[in-house]
């Protein structure tokens, strides 16, 4: 994130991704299992530009005595949040899951959507949720990069799509290190998820998959979203490695002629025990 410009981040926004009507999909599911009327003080860990928060206040109705804290290290994310959404229910705060229990205590829910993979060290972190949950509370998480997000017969689609963005990017002359690709993300199973999640204090949790369609569009909105690009193409500047992955995945679905891809988002609850 250090060096990215104002404009950057408003251009490599995750916005565009949240609109898919299967993102929703998603994040509706585990948000209707954990947000009911006794839940009163959730935390929205990683909240983004707030599609998440939007949710659960939906789930929430008209619940006056709720209080909702989105949390993020993003102040571009946060200006977005604020800006989408007026409540007296939620505040937005600034922070980062690493030192979540500085900002929030007594928590009865703590929901992290689409963000524990970005995290590097995931036991202190699920040890840091812990310490802000109630005995009872609930931990929410969902992630598309797991290991097992691909679908039988589509790995080879993945890959393929990062191998034509390298291949783009030294087309232009930009030396990228493929092998960094490789090591940059550490996919976990839902099973070590689970072994964190008992580790932490908590029961073990529900695991669930939900296979949704990816549209092109929406793998093209992903492949412009400032975190991913990092993540696929490590060391790569965002325009560069964003044009690279509409490109590359141009070619990657010319190849193996798929047009939706499905995959699975896993979908965890934990209780505090
Ligand atoms: C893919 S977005 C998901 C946003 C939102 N939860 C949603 O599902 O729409 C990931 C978010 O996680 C945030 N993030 C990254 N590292 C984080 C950390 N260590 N602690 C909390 N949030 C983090 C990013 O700033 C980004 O806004």
């Amino acid at each position: 994130m250090a060096g990215r410009t104002v404009d950057e981040s408003e251009r490599f926004s995750f916005e565009a991704f949240t609109r898919h009507p299967f993102f929703t999909e998603v994040n509706r599911w585990i948000v209707e299992r954990v947000i009911c009327p006794g839940r009163r003080k959730i935390v929205d860990l990683g909240c983004g530009p707030g599609a998440v928060t939007k949710l659960i206040l939906e789930r929430l109705g008209d619940a006056r005595n709720a209080k909702v804290i989105g949390i993020d290290p993003s102040p571009s994310a946060l200006t977005k949040a604020r800006a989408a959404i007026h409540s007296k229910v939620v505040d937005f705060v600034q922070g980062s899951a690493e030192w979540v229990s500085r900002l929030v205590s007594s928590a009865d829910a703590v929901v992290f959507l689409n963000a524990i993979h970005l995290v590097p060290d995931k036991a202190q972190v699920i040890g840091e949720i812990r310490k802000v949950l109630k005995q009872g509370g609930v931990f929410a998480f969902n992630t598309t990069f797991f290991n097992g997000a691909y679908v039988e017969g589509t790995s080879g689609f993945w890959r393929r799509w990062v191998v034509r963005a390298v291949q783009v990017l030294r087309e232009r002359g930009l030396d990228v290190q493929h092998t960094a690709t490789a090591v940059a993300r550490q996919f976990l199973t839902a099973d070590e998820y689970a072994e964190l999640c008992v580790h932490a204090g908590f029961s073990r949790p529900s695991v669930e998959l939900v296979r949704i369609e990816m549209t092109p569009e929406s793998i093209e909105d992903i492949g412009r979203f400032s975190l991913f690009i990092e993540g696929a193409l490590p060391g790569v500047p965002l325009e560069e490695g964003a044009t690279a992955l509409q490109e590359g995945l141009r070619r990657a679905m010319d190849e193996t002629g798929f047009h939706n891809v499905p995959r699975n988002w896993l979908e965890c609850v934990a209780t505090a025990v």
